[in-house]
């Protein structure tokens, strides 16, 4: 960490603390953003955090739908995110009004979504999971249920996988995690005998295959930090080897790299609306207090039941 950043990141937590705000990141955001985070976490546990928290103000450090989630949950709270402009190619992938449209042709069907939703799309929702508890909260649906789930088709068809469903899937995805190579990782397998694959379940199924061990951020987090295990293979967004590296300094992380389709796209596995996330916007959100995350009540009350459901059966 560069002297610079390490002043900028103690000027960042002054200001909160003098403001009453409290911080919290996604394990996809840029290191210094961690960095100046009071919580950071896969999706399930931010939303289960901001329930507890006593302070005026809340900073979610992520992407737009994780705002929206703290802010139907917290409705009395000032909910701040960095920039209004980080998005979710998956929550992009599923529409409000496509959906609503899909449920009327499927009238007798329940509907579960990913947390990486909209706010409009959680509210045409009966529950709300994330990649932590998808499996067991569709375990708990009555087992003649028939049910849409969306939006991302790869976690949708490793669900109907593990619990022998066989829900309606929706057809989106994540741009980060559908891209992965193959290739690339069976490369990896080979230079590296052994070494155990580690997967987010938004990875396509051929990824899954070749992978040991399927899980949100948080649970390959922790396995990484409970294995005796010193090397692994990593396919998720890269932001998360900041949190492995730092819990556990002496083993290797080894990212999958994605396809590179000729002139187009990142050769990276960075989520560029997480990384929207900067030090700049952070102090500049908790200074002015803005922007401010807002959700119309209308669609705030509807969307919070979904979501309330989904905490009671994590
Ligand atoms: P989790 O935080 O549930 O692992 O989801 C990953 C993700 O893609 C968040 O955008
Ligand atoms: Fe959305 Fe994918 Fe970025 Fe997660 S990694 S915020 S699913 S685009």
């Amino acid at each position: 960490m560069d002297l610079k950043n390490k002043e900028y990141i103690d000027k960042i937590k002054k200001l909160a603390k003098e403001k009453n705000a409290v911080i919290f990141a996604h394990y996809y955001t840029r290191p210094e953003i961690q960095e100046c985070a009071d919580f950071i976490g896969d999706s399930l546990a931010l939303a289960q955090q901001a329930t507890h928290v006593r302070a005026n103000i809340l900073v979610m450090c992520g992407v737009h739908f994780m705002g929206e989630t703290m802010k139907i949950l917290c409705p009395d709270k000032k909910v701040l995110i960095p920039d209004m402009n980080a998005g979710c190619s998956l929550a992009d992938s599923c529409k409000a009004e496509e959906l609503a449209a899909f449920k009327a042709q499927h009238p007798d069907h329940m509907v579960v979504s990913y947390v990486n939703t909209s706010a409009e799309v959680k509210a045409l929702t009966d529950v709300v999971v994330t990649s932590s508890n998808a499996k067991k909260i569709v375990d708990q649906l009555p087992a003649d249920a028939k049910i849409i789930f969306g939006p991302d088709h790869n976690l949708g068809s490793y669900i109907n996988s593990v619990t022998g469903r066989h829900m309606l899937l929706w057809d989106g995805a994540c741009h980060v995690h559908s891209r992965f190579s193959l290739e690339a990782l069976l490369q990896l397998k080979k230079e590296n005998p052994g070494v155990e694959v580690l997967a987010h379940p938004e990875c396509k199924a051929p990824i899954l295959a070749q992978s040991d061990v399927i899980g949100s951020t948080k649970a390959l987090l922790e396995h990484t930090i409970k294995s005796p295990a010193k090397r692994f293979i990593i396919a998720t967004e890269s932001g998360i080897l900041h949190e492995m590296q730092k819990a556990c300094p002496e083993k290797e992380f080894i990212p999958v790299p994605p396809e590179v389709t000729e002139g187009v796209g990142c050769s990276c596995n960075e989520c560029e609306y997480m990384r929207m996330n900067t030090l700049d916007k952070l102090y500049n959100c908790l200074l002015n207090e803005y922007p401010e995350m807002n959700v119309p009540k209308e669609t705030a009350i509807k969307a919070v039941s979904s979501i309330q459901r989904m905490l009671e059966m994590s």
